[in-house]
């Protein structure tokens, strides 16, 4: 039987376009705020026209030790250049960078999922630390 998560790439963000780069601090005090960066395009930028563009990235927290993973947000890029006069002909594009702000309990660890419409489900995690 095929999985989905067959489907699912990764590499290093800094040689792969495609890979969600997460910023974050390395440890975070137990129920304090905290902000998650993610973006899609860090190093090396990822086209973003009418044909060829990142849809979403959504960011999920996996608690150490737990049996499932939390969705923290998900965020949709809806702005790609598109218009009634044609592709690429649009006043307005979104880029793929987000942030949210969150606070945990226990250490885990954090997972970013980006959608390429051409290229598939790409993701990447950071281990996160509570003191
Ligand atoms: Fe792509």
């Amino acid at each position: 039987m095929t999985k989905l998560s067959e489907f699912v790439k990764s590499a290093d963000w800094k040689s792969e376009k495609h890979v969600p780069a997460i910023d974050c601090p390395e440890s975070v005090k137990a129920g304090d705020w905290f902000t998650v960066a993610v973006t899609v395009g860090k190093e090396i930028p990822h086209p973003n026209t009418t044909e060829h563009h990142i849809a979403w990235i959504a960011v999920h927290f996996a608690p150490a030790g737990g049996k499932a993973s939390f969705e923290i947000g998900r965020f949709e890029f809806s702005a790609h250049g598109q218009s009634a006069t044609g592709p690429n002909q649009g006043p307005v594009y979104t880029d793929s960078t987000v942030s949210v702000r969150a606070r945990v309990t226990v250490p885990g660890t954090l997972f970013a999922t980006a959608y390429c419409n051409i290229h598939g489900l790409w993701e990447a995690d950071r281990p996160l630390q509570v003191s």
